[in-house]
């Protein structure tokens, strides 16, 4: 194809005319998608090797969730909370069955399930645990991230998400991820919670030593503080299992979830905890309008229902290892490390080499989309409902890439 006769130069230019410049995209304009690749307005395709930060872990278009959508859109959409609807009780007792807990209350973003953890936690520790009032507060991990509200980002130790939005939230400290004696100094008496991702993200898929996070839970435990886990990326079946922490054998108070739990069809987050910890909530106290929709529940219920099958964490797990296995091999050979678990991988790649921008750059011109984070990492996060043959491809390109 001729280079003027592409649509994507003036598509790109034309989105980016009239927004906030919060994002930066690589330049290629999708159409289209279905399983795990998406088409470009030029006819492209492109092997999706991030699945919306893993909002599509089930994939583009997947024929269950599109038809519960499609089913849902022709009867009822919204009446607010103010009502209850036909599609909230087996949403809130089928994910309250798949997380082991009592409850869950729906929200929208992730980061609003985040909030709603911290509201709680709060709650909990004045009513429950009895810390005097204005004196709550929760430890936080260095590296996290938890989404991109006031409150969360004051306590986020990255700049660019931070600065210049003070004044920030009092009430939280931070320590560093993975260090046990550093947790177990900062938790005092007024301690409610320990916020963590059991797996770093967008810090580029640091995985924690091992015994970090039974250590979180059994200090939690002997302190009376709540081990809230945000799974929001890390969770329904990414790393191999349903929960990454189930991976260390370990069960929070708290799970935040998000993302993947709308199917990639609409914004879908939840809280999960036992009723000593969500009970705390009383009406006017919390909510959200669009929270826990007719739509939202019709295809967030299918989500659990796939998940309940087992299929996608066994899927996850096993392909995951194949991942694991090319990208290890590519250490040396422009890659310095690879880190992560089941279908999830942040990369290293070698600073002088390439950054991790102009190495996703060269993979989308090779039919490969994926996103760097912080510097010269790149994070793979394909839908779980790859192939192997598409996971060899993905693999090759990046080799190819590496080799200049
Ligand atoms: C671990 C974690 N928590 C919270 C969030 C925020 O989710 P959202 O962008 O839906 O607000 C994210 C998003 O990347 C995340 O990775």
């Amino acid at each position: 194809m001729i280079e003027d006769m592409l649509r994507t130069p003036a598509a790109v230019q034309d989105a980016e005319r009239h927004t906030a410049h919060n994002y930066h995209p690589l330049p290629v304009v999708i159409s289209s998608a279905e399983g795990a690749w998406v088409t470009d307005v030029d006819g492209r395709r492109y092997l999706d090797c991030l699945a919306g930060y893993s909002a599509l872990n089930f994939g583009h278009r997947h024929p269950t969730l599109i038809a519960a959508a499609h089913a849902q859109l022709d009867r009822l959409t919204l009446t607010s909370r103010a009502f209850i609807h036909d599609q909230f009780a087996d949403f809130c007792r089928e994910l309250a069955a798949l997380c082991g807990k009592d409850l869950v209350l729906p929200m929208n973003t992730g980061a609003e399930a985040v909030e709603t953890g911290i509201k709680v936690a709060r709650k909990w520790g004045y009513q429950v645990k009895g810390v005097p009032a204005g004196q709550a507060n929760i430890v936080v991990a260095e590296g996290n991230f938890h989404g991109r509200t006031t409150t969360i980002v004051s306590f986020s130790t990255d700049a660019d998400a931070r600065a210049d939005f003070g004044p920030y939230t009092p009430g939280f400290k931070i320590v560093p991820y993975g260090d046990l004696t550093a947790l177990a100094e900062a938790v005092d008496e007024h301690t409610v919670a320990v916020l963590l991702e059991p797996i770093q993200g967008e810090q580029g898929v640091v995985v924690p030593p091992t015994g970090y996070l039974p250590g979180v839970r059994q200090l939690c435990t002997e302190r009376n503080v709540l081990f809230i886990a945000d799974e929001i990326q890390s969770g329904l079946g990414r790393t191999g299992a349903t929960f990454a922490c189930e991976q260390e054998g370990v069960v929070p108070d708290m799970y935040l979830l998000g993302k993947a739990l709308g199917g990639g069809i609409v914004p879908v987050s939840a809280v999960a905890a036992d009723a000593d910890v969500l009970g705390v909530l009383r009406p006017g106290q919390h909510g959200s309008t669009f929270g826990g929709n007719p739509l939202a529940c019709a295809v967030a219920t299918e989500v659990v229902r796939l998940l309940a099958t087992g299929e996608f964490q066994r899927r996850s797990a096993e392909l995951g290892e194949r991942l694991h296995a090319g990208l290890h091999a590519l250490i040396g050979k422009g890659l310095v490390a690879v880190r992560g678990r089941g279908l999830w991988a942040g990369l290293d790649i070698d600073p002088a080499l390439m950054s991790g921008r102009e190495a996703c750059e060269r993979l989308m011109e090779r039919g490969v989309l994926a996103k760097d984070t912080h510097g010269s990492t790149i994070r793979l996060a394909p839908p779980l409902t790859i192939t192997a043959e598409e996971i060899d491809h993905a693999v090759e390109q990046l080799a190819a890439v590496l080799a200049g």
